[in-house]
């Protein structure tokens, strides 16, 4: 079983939530709940809580993330923050290509592949999201779509940097709505990524890749979703904010 090639990844994405203080209290709040667990533990919150989030993590199990950074080092960019920023913190993870920074922020298939790239110089892991929409899925184009995303987001990218990179597959119409993707409409586009990746390298950077599930997963439909071949894990947004629901699915992931 290839799966077994690949450890769990539980990822939070906290988005736009939580200050300084809270974002202290929830981490201690998970950091017993999920001490014992085997799969990796990855938390992605506000810029603004890195600091306190890499503090209280800090000999735990838990890694911390950003959401997203800028492709350049440096330089006359206002309100953005750099790859090398984030590696100089000591933050581990990147989230790229989220659909809410495609849809709000006017982030391309393109400043992702950028993006991508200046986070791996920085020795950072990415969580590399992509997904279709709603009216694609209807239009049948699901597969197209995935496709284009993950060409032109690994334009470039060597054979040995693919362990840094972790692909979340998030359809948009499940997230934050309460809709899942059923397990097996999860499975096949996971599966069909892993096909991709076996196009554009080879079966041995296809069967270790991580890939993960995102969109309205929770502590009731985790179980499902973390049973399938290709889902190695999820990136969790709303239900990552509540400590006992979040170790719940840590726990799927272990079983
Ligand atoms: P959700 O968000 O779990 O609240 O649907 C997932 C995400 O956007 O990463």
């Amino acid at each position: 079983m290839n799966k077994l090639l690949r450890t769990p990844v539980i990822a939070g994405n906290w988005k736009m939530n939580k200050n300084c203080e809270e974002t202290k209290n929830l981490i201690e709040e998970i950091t017993p709940l999920v001490k014992k667990a085997n799969c990796k533990i990855v938390l992605c919150v506000p810029y603004t809580d890195l600091l306190p989030a890499l503090s209280v993590a800090a000999n735990t199990n838990i890694k911390i993330g950003a959401q997203n950074c800028h492709f350049e080092d440096h330089g006359a960019f206002t309100g953005e923050i750099s790859a090398k920023m984030l590696s100089s913190m000591g933050v581990e993870y990147v989230v790229i290509g989220h659909s809410e920074r495609r849809m709000y922020f006017s982030e391309t298939d393109i400043t992702v592949n950028k993006k991508i790239k200046a986070a791996i110089k920085e020795k950072l892991n990415v969580i590399l999201c992509v997904g279709e929409s709603l009216e694609q899925r209807e239009q049948n184009i699901t597969f197209e779509v995935i496709s284009t995303q993950l060409k032109i987001a690994f334009k470039d990218i060597i054979n040995e940097d693919l362990e840094k990179i972790i692909v979340a597959y998030e359809p948009i119409w499940a997230i934050g709505t309460g809709k899942t993707a059923t397990s097996e409409q999860a499975e096949e586009v996971c599966y069909f990524i892993r096909e991709i990746i076996k196009q554009l390298y080879d079966k041995k950077g296809a069967d270790s890749m991580s890939i993960l599930y995102g969109g309205s997963m929770n502590a009731k439909n985790a179980k499902e979703l973390l049973l399938q071949n290709n889902i190695d894990g999820g990136l969790i947004g709303g239900a990552s904010l509540k400590s006992a629901d979040f170790s719940e699915i840590v726990k799927e992931a272990d079983a």
